[in-house]
């Protein structure tokens, strides 16, 4: 077999699509002379609301502080209060959580389907208590975590509906994009992302004005109107450079999430190792943040891959209710989270790949045997 070097996300590589574009529009924006809360970042968020379909969005510096600005934004409009619960996925990446409780709210997690690996409905109606008032929902790996159910049970318990849609730029729910699902979205432009920047970028949409309105001043020190504070907020804004290299990226986000598909496409038609699951069925609307592989001996697949030139990744090692920053969560019963984080394996997806590269993967994981 020919030697292959596959790297899991050459983010070099990515830029370098874009090399003209790129330092067009980086050298315009250093050029004006306004770095802050300009006019590119107004570009940006205009039609980054206009693609996710949401009346407002509102940069920030970056995915965590958009969680944690929609939780504190609530907490200010009283629509939280110290000690409520917010449900949340056992199964994502340690920022959703942190977002809860570092407005002094309680996360309640729970186990997701192995099937699809979305939060579980059922188990959610179970975890809600008088003291619930939320649900944030993740749209992990990439892929769409709405379902009928969650919506009723939101309606039918009056409970916020706040989507993590950090790893799902792009995907689509019938209609309407996620981050714009629910009461309000946070989204990560972290450089890995689908949409990504050349640094730290986040933005909140929303169709809410008050809260929109409430986040633009949290994130600008708790001001709306210059040295007068009514509220204590912090400096998390979205710089001109990286609203200039986003709103350039923003044009070829389709594309590129259709390029992925296929990629995830071929895998998901010829990876055949009966070691090896996918997981679950494949949905149109997936953009394939992340392609996860689960399997037994996770640990030898990841060994075997490198050791025949394919770079992989495991999203995650340690699932938060394991992490030291969480002694008080490590007793909860979370057993498919578990399964989950001792089998996934991230295989390279991504549109610098060519399909020779996909088949020389498919190839390598479909000789794997254990022992
Ligand atoms: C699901 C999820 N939520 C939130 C975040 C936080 O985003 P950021 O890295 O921009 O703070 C990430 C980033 O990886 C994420 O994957």
């Amino acid at each position: 077999m020919k030697k292959y070097k596959i790297p899991y996300l050459p983010l070099k590589k990515i830029t370098a699509m874009h090399r003209g574009e790129i330092h067009k529009t980086v050298s315009q924006t250093i050029d004006e002379g306004w770095y802050i809360r300009g006019k590119m970042v107004s570009k940006f968020e205009n039609n980054y609301a206009r693609y996710i379909g949401s009346a407002y969005c509102v940069g920030c510096g970056n995915g965590l502080d958009a969680l944690t600005l929609i939780f504190r934004a609530y907490k200010e409009l009283g629509r939280l209060k110290d000690d409520d619960e917010v449900i949340v996925p056992a199964n994502t990446y340690i920022a959703s959580i942190l977002s809860i409780t570092e407005n002094h709210l309680k996360p309640v997690l729970v186990d997701p389907y192995y099937s699809s690996l979305e939060l579980d409905d059922f188990l959610a109606e179970k975890a809600i208590t008088k003291k619930t008032k939320a649900i944030l929902l993740v749209h992990l790996y990439g892929r769409c975590a709405m379902s009928e159910p969650i919506a009723e049970l939101c309606k039918k318990h009056n409970l916020l509906l706040i989507e993590d849609n950090a790893q799902a730029q792009g995907c689509t729910y019938y209609d309407k994009r996620t981050g714009n699902l629910g009461d309000a979205s946070a989204h990560s432009f972290y450089p890995g992302k689908n949409l990504g920047a050349l640094g730290d970028a986040g933005a909140i949409t929303t169709n809410d004005k008050k809260l929109a309105d409430m986040i633009r001043a949290l994130g600008n020190y708790g001001s709306n109107k210059k040295y007068v504070f009514p509220f204590k907020g912090k400096n998390s804004r979205l710089d001109e450079i990286q609203a200039a290299v986003l709103n350039m990226k923003l044009k070829y986000l389709d594309k590129e999430n259709n390029y992925r598909r296929k990629i995830a496409n071929y895998y998901i038609e010829h990876i055949c190792n009966p070691n090896i699951s996918l997981s679950f069925d494949p949905i149109a609307d997936n953009v394939y943040h992340i392609f996860p592989i689960f399997c037994d001996k996770r640990d030898e697949l990841k060994k075997y891959l490198e050791e025949n030139g394919v770079e992989t990744m495991i999203h995650y090692p340690i699932p938060p209710h394991k992490q030291n920053c969480y002694k008080e969560l490590a007793n909860l019963d979370l057993p498919i989270t578990e399964q989950i984080h001792q089998t996934e394996l991230s295989i390279p997806c991504n549109q610098t790949m060519t399909t020779e590269d996909a088949k020389y993967i498919v190839n390598v994981i479909n000789r794997f045997h254990i022992g």
